[in-house]
């Protein structure tokens, strides 16, 4: 899966002969799952149409600010399109449009557009090669770069002039690549190993029965996914869950019961430089497991049940640089008990559930935490998806690693 998929991407087409592989280039970004708006200078029509960007795109295109089929009275909103995209990439950017932008001119859509945008702007000159290597262009493309925006260099080759050299915009595959190497580059977890249990185990009482528990694993795989998408190395170890993930970052080590959940934790925790652990774990199991299913040839039956060692809590004893974070389901007392948790176990944070909260805990698609540091530092917030819960639990952890 491409670190585009699902991005807003906004491209801005200025009047350049490379225009026509702006056509390849949106096709590109939407196969590799992004969201794709698209902008033109008025000249830019001149080398690829409306229609083609239009459909490939499949969203309306627009060059003025007003919308011409529209007898003009419907506003072509640049602060809306600014602020919808999650990056902007200016291909092919001419000489004229760079000076622009580098200038604050802003007599287009597009410049506008580039002058509210919030997200990070890519930009692809494309010009002949004396252009290109015009003390002026030098200015544009430093004074572009002080900004802050991020240049995709262009590439020598044989140009429209029939000139050889540099200028020719980069082949929209070397765009595409070039983007995604940016991004991945930056994410915060990069080169992080995430360690993560998740779900339920099951204990063996015989060879059809367990005890078990109702956790849907779903507060673990989405800490994986969202960790993943940080670009995190994740190994997520699981008991017995419907979930399922595909993703080139995520190992999934399944599991049964919690010894296995131990065995595999401390594997691989000397190499992890985050561990959170959401699993359910059974807290007792069966001290004997039964060879044949057990007969119901009595009217009572006592299984006597042995402790299952507490993996957060040996994990919080023997670690050094790990940051290390674990689940705490209260009913009562919420705080404190969590707070003694987080001490006793040798956390770094420590996420509060309340089965008081509505919506909150283990088989609801939705949760409501808390957040307890090692400082004794809370943060509440409110009920999310899981998906989005993940994503806080996240950008906690990621906030006290910089710290
Ligand atoms: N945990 C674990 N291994 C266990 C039991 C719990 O790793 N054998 C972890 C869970 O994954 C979770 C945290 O410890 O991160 C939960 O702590 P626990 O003390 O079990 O608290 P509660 O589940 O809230 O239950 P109780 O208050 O009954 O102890």
């Amino acid at each position: 899966m491409s670190i585009l998929s699902g991005k807003n991407i906004l491209l801005g087409i200025s009047a350049g002969i490379a225009a026509y592989k702006t056509a390849t280039l949106v096709r590109l970004f939407i196969k590799a799952g992004a969201n794709v708006k698209v902008v033109l200078t008025p000249s830019a029509k001149d080398f690829v149409t409306p229609l083609t960007l239009s459909t490939l795109s499949k969203n309306p295109v627009h060059s003025s600010f007003t919308n011409e089929d529209d007898d003009n009275d419907t506003w072509n909103n640049h602060v809306e399109l600014g602020l919808w995209a999650d990056f902007m990439v200016i291909a092919p950017a001419t000489a004229n449009t760079m000076s622009k932008m580098a200038n604050g001119t802003c007599d287009n859509l597009l410049l506008a557009t580039y002058l509210s945008a919030k997200c990070p702007v890519y930009f692809a000159p494309a010009m002949d090669l004396d252009m290109y290597k015009h003390a002026s262009t030098k200015t544009s493309l430093n004074k572009l770069q002080d900004f802050g925006n991020i240049l995709i260099p262009a590439e020598s080759g044989e140009l429209a002039s029939g000139l050889v050299g540099e200028g020719r915009m980069a082949e929209p595959e070397h765009i595409l690549s070039f983007i995604e190497n940016d991004i991945l580059g930056k994410l915060p977890l990069k080169e992080k190993t995430v360690l993560i249990t998740a779900g339920p185990t099951y204990e063996a009482i015989d060879p059809v029965r367990f005890i078990g528990n109702h956790s849907s694993g779903k507060m673990g795989f989405e800490i994986a996914k969202a960790a993943a998408n940080l670009g995190a190395n994740v190994i997520l170890i699981t008991g017995p869950t419907n979930q399922s993930v595909t993703h080139n970052l995520i190992q999934v080590i399944p599991v049964i019961s919690a010894q296995e959940m131990y065995q595999e934790a401390h594997k691989y925790f000397a190499k992890c430089d985050i561990a959170i652990l959401s699993a359910a774990v059974s807290d007792y199991r069966p001290k004997h497991v039964a060879n044949q299913k057990i007969k119901k040839n009595t009217d009572d039956l006592v299984l006597e049940l042995v402790k299952n060692k507490d993996i957060l809590a040996s994990l919080g004893a023997i670690k050094q640089h790990q940051f290390l974070v674990g689940f705490a389901l209260e009913t009562n007392n919420e705080l404190e008990n969590a707070k003694q948790k987080l001490k006793k176990k040798n956390l770094n944070l420590i996420v509060l559930n309340s089965l008081n909260d509505k919506g909150a805990g283990f088989k609801s698609q939705t949760n409501k935490i808390t957040l307890i540091d090692n400082k004794e530092r809370i943060s509440e917030f409110e009920l999310k998806s899981k998906a989005d819960v993940a994503v806080d639990i996240l950008n906690e952890i990621i906030s006290q690693l910089n710290e």
